[in-house]
């Protein structure tokens, strides 16, 4: 971009871009992230446009003609305009440095009140100030490699043919069958329409959707219609669970990636997930070295090795019912005793994934009543095809299965599950009319951010977390 400035054309750039300017005039706007005043009669700013983690080093003489007047008074925080040339900076520490020429100030920011100030802040605080939290060094790394991590999702599935399809966020169907969800109405609260006959019960034929819907807890049911017609299919999108779980990996809206596969058993689907993680972890840190590097350095300086391990290496793939004998002889204290037919806990995925095997782990073959409705009846009628992909610290961050593809035995199910299959006649119909094998998983997008970045909690991984209790901003 160029941008007219007096007689001269100068050149706007973005500091990410900066190397590739040295010797040239550039135009660069961001914000001061410090500013330290030389005895010697000139200024550095440290400024930062947001395109990357490095500052840029300006450096503003006391001869610039709103030296006094305005430059001493740019704060943290503060906007500006600089136009200045790039030089290869004598200083350790950065390549290049500007000299400024001219510097324009946008708006100031009153170091008595601007929130951000030097001193570290911790992630609560900076929860309550979520709308200006972008602005540290930390939560601009985490979302440019959020970002990165959406791109290379969409560049995976993409690639390889699959067609990206957008799924209902309002619907009358629960996917997971465990009636967390978000009820969508637009009813009086203080007075619902009763039914004639039975006034005990609301009566949503009178609601806008002329029934009860709600906000979706998955696209999956939706995806295998298109699935069952155009082979490879990915969903990506938001998700809305109502549970009440105040966990440093839980959110009530979160983003969730559900590909779903025809002609595909539980083999495929595994393998699917692992080359897909894999992707993701080698393209965030080839696309984001820089990053990486600092929240390596500042989060957790083991993410940057793990990663690398686990791009290296194969998953480790066992059967629910292996992991369980191997949690039963670990000789571990844990808080949830563990025996056969138990929904594993954290703790115990931790310890498979951190202790056992020290890498990722996909486990298969769950008791069919611990997972939903739509996964596959193993020949044993105790467990189902689904798989659970675990990583060190965060425990489940892929669930999927192979579908079940048979009619009899997935109404039958239903049924077990006290869901009403007349409701879901659509999805049976899929059965009915030239059912197919077919397979698929959902990636908690959060949580793949968390694990990669090694951020503590998953609400520093989301622009603005919604939580139990918490829907601000
Ligand atoms: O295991 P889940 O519930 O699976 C499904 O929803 C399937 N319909 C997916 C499919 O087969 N198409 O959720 C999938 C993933 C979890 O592994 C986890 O990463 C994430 O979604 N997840 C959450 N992330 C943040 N907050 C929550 N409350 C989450 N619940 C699930
Ligand atoms: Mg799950």
């Amino acid at each position: 971009m160029t941008t007219a400035t007096g007689d001269a054309i100068k050149m706007k750039v973005k500091q990410a871009r900066l190397e590739e300017s040295v010797g040239k005039r550039v135009l660069l706007q961001g914000w001061v992230r410090s500013r330290r005043d030389s005895k010697g009669g000139f200024s550095f700013i440290d400024l930062n446009d947001g395109t990357s983690i490095k500052g840029v080093q300006v450096i503003a003489e006391k001869a610039l003609e709103n030296y006094e007047s305005e430059i001493l008074k740019c704060g943290i925080g503060s906007s500006v305009e600089i136009i200045g040339d790039v030089v290869a900076s004598p200083a350790k520490g950065q390549a290049t440095e500007v000299k400024a020429l001219s510097v324009k100030v946008y708006g100031y920011a009153d170091p008595n009140e601007y929130p951000l100030q030097k001193k570290e802040t911790s992630y609560e605080y900076l929860r309550s100030i979520a709308h200006l939290r972008p602005r540290t060094m930390t939560f601009g790394a985490v979302f440019r490699v959020r970002n990165e991590i959406c791109r290379s999702i969409h560049n995976f599935f993409q690639n390889q043919g699959f067609i990206y399809v957008h799924t209902p966020i309002i619907t009358a169907s629960d996917c997971e069958g465990a009636g967390q969800m978000f009820k969508v109405s637009t009813l009086d609260l203080l007075n619902a329409p009763r039914k004639a006959d039975n006034p005990a019960e609301i009566d949503f034929e009178q609601d806008f959707f002329g029934k009860p819907t709600n906000l979706t807890v998955s696209g999956q049911l939706e995806g295998e219609c298109f699935a069952t017609a155009l082979h490879s299919i990915y969903t990506f999108g938001p998700t809305f669970r109502a549970e009440n779980s105040n966990t440093t990996r839980h959110l009530a809206e979160f983003w969730m990636i559900e590909p779903e596969v025809a002609f595909c058993d539980l083999e495929g689907d595994m393998d699917l997930a692992e080359s897909f993680l894999k992707t993701i972890f080698s393209d965030v840190m080839n696309n984001c070295a820089d990053d990486m590097e600092f929240l390596n350095e500042k989060i957790d300086n083991t993410i940057l090795s793990t990663l690398k391990g686990i791009v290296e290496s194969d998953f480790e793939r066992l059967t629910y019912t292996e992991a369980v004998s191997i949690l039963e002889k670990s000789g571990e204290k844990f808080d949830f005793p563990v025996k056969w037919g138990i929904d594993l806990q954290t703790e115990h995925e931790r310890y498979l994934t951190e202790k056992k095997f020290k890498k990722p782990v996909i486990l298969t073959d769950y008791p069919a009543e611990i997972k939903a409705f739509y996964m596959k009846m193993n020949a044993d009628g105790k467990t189902v095809r689904a798989m659970d992909v675990l990583v060190p610290k965060i425990g489940e961050i892929i669930g999927g299965s192979q579908r079940e593809d048979n009619l009899e035995i997935l109404e039958r199910r239903m049924k077990d599950f006290h869901l009403n299959p007349e409701e879901y006649w659509w999805y049976l119909d899929l059965r009915r009319y030239g059912t197919v094998p077919h397979a698929g998983f959902g990636l908690g997008l959060e949580r793949c951010v968390q694990f990669t970045t090694g951020m503590g909690n998953i609400r520093d991984v989301i622009p603005f977390p919604r939580t139990p209790k918490s829907a601000d901003f």
